[in-house]
């Protein structure tokens, strides 16, 4: 079971998925009024107009309120093929409990806090009020062992989401703690059924145990800590048990601390409909995506009814040797499938107009220089931020509420960064100077070595929103910054 720690070389050679340009843009908007501005004016800008109903600026509540209590406790859970092992856990589970809701509810969560550590619960991907969003020394004080907090939010988006902490977090998430929070539809697309795949690797010593040391050089030397066991749900021995014929929703998330996953799914039509929780233009081929740490995928997947009787193996081809992830096994009497259009139609602009036509309002230069309480710190524009330490930067970049922005990553190391915003959706406008045209927005884009990438937005949430690197040891030892909408 135990795998070998994949080095980095062995990486090189994969591409970055890149979308097929698109034909045309496609304005299908799923109830949402077509406004030509946002309530924050219109600004006159091309790239706003062209925005217009990509995703609502408000959402209207539908009264319900959904009452979730998550502890967080070390716990011993049954993980990989069925071992008990000492992990921290939401509510005793690895992964923690599923939160499942509808677009319009509000979402309530009384937390409490039982770890040894300080902690906080950040919602990725969810647009939720400044407030809401677990950053301690940013949003809210950290939340102390034996303390409570309660987080409350109406989701403005439908779709795979996740929660996780924000404090030490290169240690809390490696430890177990982690879970999703799935937004559906108010009227859900009718597939045979929805299912959730949580991606993630550990790095256990030889009696099988956590290895305990947090943040090491070598962890910071390369991409984060990569494990040598991968997990799907916690399980090493997964399998997903179909009938011919069935048209499932997979969600996959990843929560690992730097490992990428390039799912691939042995043959089976994987579509993807949605990326970071938000529906794409159209459904998209899956094959060489990659999900970075932070990523979601939703797949629409439907079992031919020539697969009966198969065990289908996914696999992880992101390193040079394929990674077996989990089984689907086609089982059973065939079904009918069911006839629908997939989701897949959200409102994506284009926002293909020239550099200089869209002027770059904000660098982040991605590097690494020695110093620092892990003796390596990873910096953005030179800067390290000192997340435990609770240190807002003395300058956050400032990005005007509801106008267009393009913002420039430009890694200059040889390492991977999945970047990261809280509080907004982009688009990859550009990779190396080329365009490029991604069929959706993103809340996490992966930058390959010594890669710059374009990307654009407008923020329509304003607060102080984390930018960071996903790959957890990175954002522990600096690689954080804040912007801030108003
Ligand atoms: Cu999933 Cu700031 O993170
Ligand atoms: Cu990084």
């Amino acid at each position: 079971m135990m795998r070998k720690r994949i080095s980095k070389h062995e990486h090189e050679g994969t591409s970055g998925c890149r979308a097929p340009r698109e034909r045309r843009m496609r304005y299908v908007v799923f109830g949402l009024a077509l406004a030509a501005c946002s309530a924050a004016g219109c600004h006159g800008s091309p790239e706003v107009a062209e925005f217009a109903g990509s995703y609502p600026r408000r959402v209207s509540a539908n009264g319900t309120v959904r009452e979730f209590q998550l502890i967080a406790a070390p716990s011993t859970v049954s993980l990989f093929d069925g071992r008990s092992f000492d992990a921290w856990a939401y509510n005793g589970q690895v992964p923690g409990p599923t939160l499942r809701v509808r677009l319009g509810d509000t979402v309530r969560v009384r937390f409490t806090n039982r770890l040894p550590q300080a902690t906080t619960i950040h919602w990725h991907g969810v647009r939720v009020p400044n407030a809401m969003d677990g950053v301690p020394g940013v949003t809210q004080a950290p939340v102390q062992p034996g303390e409570k907090f309660t987080y409350e939010f109406t989701p403005k988006d439908a779709g795979t989401f996740w929660f996780h902490p924000h404090l030490r977090s290169s240690e809390q998430v490696e430890r177990g703690l982690f879970g999703a929070l799935i937004v559906e539809d108010a009227t859900p697309p009718p597939y045979s059924r929805d299912e959730l795949w949580i991606l993630d690797d550990w790095l256990l010593t030889r009696e099988g145990t956590l290895f305990a040391d947090f943040n090491t050089r070598h962890d910071l030397a390369h991409d984060g800590r990569w494990g040598n066991v991968v997990t799907v749900n916690g399980r090493t021995n997964g399998r997903l048990l179909v009938r011919p014929g069935e048209r499932i929703r997979l969600r996959l998330v990843n929560v690992a601390n730097g490992r990428v996953f390039v799912p691939d799914f042995s043959g089976l039509a994987a579509r993807v409909i949605a990326v970071d929780g938000l529906y794409t233009a159209r459904p998209i081929d899956l094959a060489g995506f990659e999900m970075a740490p932070g990523n979601r995928v939703d797949l629409d997947l439907t079992i031919p009814t020539s697969a009966a009787g198969k065990r289908l193996t996914v696999a992880d081809r992101f390193t040079r040797q394929a990674i077996p992830l989990a089984e689907i096994s086609v089982e059973g009497d065939p079904v009918s499938t069911p006839e629908f259009e997939s989701p897949a139609r959200a409102h994506v602009p284009g926002w293909q107009r020239p550099e200089s036509a869209t002027p770059v309002r904000a660098k982040f230069s991605l590097n690494a220089q020695s110093g620092g309480p892990f003796g390596i710190q990873w910096t953005i524009n030179g800067a390290a931020m000192e997340h435990a330490a609770h240190a807002m930067p003395e300058h956050p970049q400032h990005l005007p509420i509801g106008e267009f922005s393009r913002l420039r990553f430009v890694n200059e190391s040889y390492r991977l960064h999945p970047m990261h915003i809280h509080g907004l959706f982009f688009k990859v406008l550009a990779r190396n100077g080329v365009p490029v045209n991604e069929a959706h927005f993103r809340d996490t884009v992966l930058i390959h070595a010594q890669e710059t990438v374009d990307i654009g937005t407008v923020p329509e949430d304003a607060g102080r929103w984390m930018l960071h690197c996903h790959i957890l040891e990175h954002a522990e030892s600096g690689m954080m910054t804040v912007i801030e909408v108003d």
